[in-house]
Parts: structure tokens; sequence; C-alpha cells
């Protein structure tokens, strides 16, 4: 079958044995196949790159199924299995009226992936809510409980991208979320300019998440209409001395500090001034209005996106000697 509807950058690559499952029952029985050796995991699918036909079992990770565990007057826990989309899982929360996610509104892909890396954006982190997830081990076929420690969350990062990385399937994720009266997250970026603008004084977590939204939608390409995966690179971190000799030469380089040593560059900056932005190759390029995103206007092959990304990563490090990682998996 076609790959098309099961990858946000919506690119045509078939697989030759595919299978979506419902139930950790028929999770179970499908990893026991001995006649399938090999088996790509699948989510949202809005963080890959698919650059070929798949001969692995692709299995479709499709659990339902949100609940609150236990609350009190302050918090509430609440577990959402992996196959919820992320975004109506976010919107679920905000009809119950539960703080933490809002932040995250508009995030494409499903509850089950968003700990492999950590997902984040406008000042909140996956991670910020994350009580612990369960996952099957493909090596004994039995589910394991992970720790918020366990899980080693960094920046776009968890151990399921490192040690654990392809051994374990995530079921379903737990958070602690919050209660009226909630904490909100409004100090990153132009989140309180844009309330101001919707005239919103006292905003709600309802009000943050529209906030969001606006802004993301003004940024960024609707995997709907313009095939993404969301930012394709990670923001590269240098050190000190590395950033003291490039502000000398582009002194609007915004910049963030990460520690002491250590200063976290916006890739979409670098790209930005690399003369990408917006750059159009055919039926892909890079966005108009956020250069992190590579994006497929339709019908483009994978292995171009992935020549594309080679070619700004080469065009970044001798322009300013910053190695940028991709962000997405390459499959
Ligand atoms: N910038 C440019 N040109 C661009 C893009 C950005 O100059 O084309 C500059 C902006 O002007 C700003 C800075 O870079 O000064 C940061 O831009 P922005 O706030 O858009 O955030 P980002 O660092 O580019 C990160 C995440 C996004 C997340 C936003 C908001 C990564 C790799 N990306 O982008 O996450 O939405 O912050 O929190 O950390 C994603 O992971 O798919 C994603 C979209």
């Amino acid at each position: 079958i076609s790959l098309k509807p099961y990858n946000t950058f919506g690119i045509d690559v078939l697989a030759k044995h595919f299978v979506s499952v419902s139930s950790i029952g028929e999770l179970k029985n499908i990893l026991t196949l001995k006649a399938y050796p090999d088996k790509l995991i699948l989510g949202g699918g809005s963080n890959m790159l698919l650059t070929k036909n798949q001969d692995a079992l692709v299995i479709h990770i499709n659990l339902k199924g949100v609940t609150i565990v236990s609350e009190d007057d302050h918090f509430a826990i609440v577990k959402a299995n992996a196959g919820e989309n992320w975004h109506e899982f976010v919107l679920w929360c905000l009809k119950h009226n539960l703080g933490g996610l809002e932040n995250l509104s508009l995030i494409p892909g499903n509850v089950g992936t968003a700990p492999i890396q950590n997902i984040g954006a406008y000042g909140v982190e996956l991670k910020d809510t994350f009580v612990s997830c369960e996952a099957l081990s493909l090596k004994t076929n039995k589910i394991e409980s992970f720790s918020k420690s366990d899980c080693d969350f960094g920046y776009r990062n968890s151990t399921f991208k490192q040690d654990k990385k392809g051994k374990y399937i995530i079921t379903n994720v737990t958070f602690k979320l919050s209660k009226k009266p909630h904490k909100l997250n409004i100090n990153y970026g132009s989140i309180s300019s844009h309330l101001e603008q919707m005239q919103i004084n006292n905003p709600t977590i309802k009000d943050v998440s529209r906030a969001v939204i606006a802004i993301r939608e003004s940024k960024l390409p609707n995997p709907k209409e313009i095939g993404n995966s969301g930012s394709f690179f990670k923001n590269p971190i240098i050190s000190k001395s590395h950033y003291n000799t490039l502000i000398e030469k582009f002194s609007d380089m915004p910049s963030y500090t990460v520690s002491d040593n250590e200063i976290k560059i916006p890739a979409g900056w670098l790209i930005e001034k690399a003369g990408f932005k917006g750059k159009r190759f055919g039926n892909y390029g890079v966005h108009k209005n956020q250069a992190l995103v590579l994006v497929n206007y339709g019908g483009a092959k994978g292995i171009d996106i992935l020549n594309l990304s080679k070619l700004i990563q080469k065009t970044i490090k001798r322009l300013f000697d910053i190695s940028i990682e991709a962000e997405v998996n390459i499959l």
C-alpha cells in the first residue's frame, strides 16, 4: 500500500506489508510473527522523511482512548493511548479545563510519538507535564513502565531516540495536568503580544491555545495543504567563543543562552541568512515563512528533499562553521 496518507510530508512510497493495530493484544501477536523480522513502527508520521519503498512490516499504531486516572482539587492525572492525535488530545484537555499542554497546540503527530523527541513549542516541553509512559518491548513482548527520569528528556531528545531507539513501542502516556487557577506560560516569543492583539486581559488556557494556533498558522505550513514535517533541523548549540566570533560578523544573529559556555542559535535564521528561505526547486523547497521547514508542494521524492537538506547543511557549515542536525528521521 502507499504510505502517502500516513506521513505528513506526503511522500508517496510503498510498504510491502502493512498492518494497523488497535489493541495491545493484536500488537503483541503481530510482534511474534517470525515471517517479518524487520518492522517499522508508524505513529502520526509527522517526524519522518521516507526516501524509499519500505520492505519492513509497517505497523501503524492506532491505539485510542483518553482517561482521567485520578484527580484532586488541583490536578488531574490523565492517560492517553498512543494512537490519539496530539492536537485532538490537547483540545480534549482544554474542553475539560485541564492546563499544561495549551502551548503545544497544533503540533502534528500522535500522543505515542510525542515523548520520543520531547515535543516542545513556545516555552513548554512535553516533559513539563509528563508523568510516565508504557511501552512494549520488542525483545520481550512485555509492557514496561518508564518514569520521567527513565526517559532522560532533553531538547528534542529522550532515551527512545538514544539507547532505546527502535527497541520499544510506546503504548500510552500519562500526564499531570492542572486545574484552575492555571499557571500560564506566555513569555515566549509573541504569545503575549498576540493576546494583546486579541484584546484579552485575563487569558485562559483556551486563549493561550488560540494565540499559539494563530502564530503557528501564520508561520508554519498546514501539512494537509503542503507536505512537511515541521522543523527539519534542530537548533544547533555552539560554544561561547564561537558565538563571539560570529556575532562580530552577524550582529543581527538571534541566540538563547543554554549554559555558561553554550549558546543556541535558531537554525531558521542561519538557513534564511544562507539564502534558502522560500527557495523552490520544482515540487519541493524551503518554506517562505519559516526557513526551518522543508516542504513538499506535491509529488516530491523523499530523496530530493534529503539532498536539499544536505546542501543546506553543507552551506551552513561553510558560512558559519556550524553543523546542523536533522530533527526528522530519515527512512
Ligand atoms: N528565524 C529567522 N528566519 C526563519 C525562522 C526563524 O530569522 O526563517 C528567527 C526568528 O526571527 C526568531 C528565531 O529565529 O528570532 C526563532 O524562531 P521561532 O520562534 O519561529 O522558533 P524556532 O527556533 O525557529 C522552535 C521549534 C519549533 C517551535 C518554535 C516555537 C526547534 C527545532 N523548532 O523553532 O518547533 O514551534 O521554536 O517554540 O526547536 C517543530 O519542532 O517541528 C517545530 C515547529
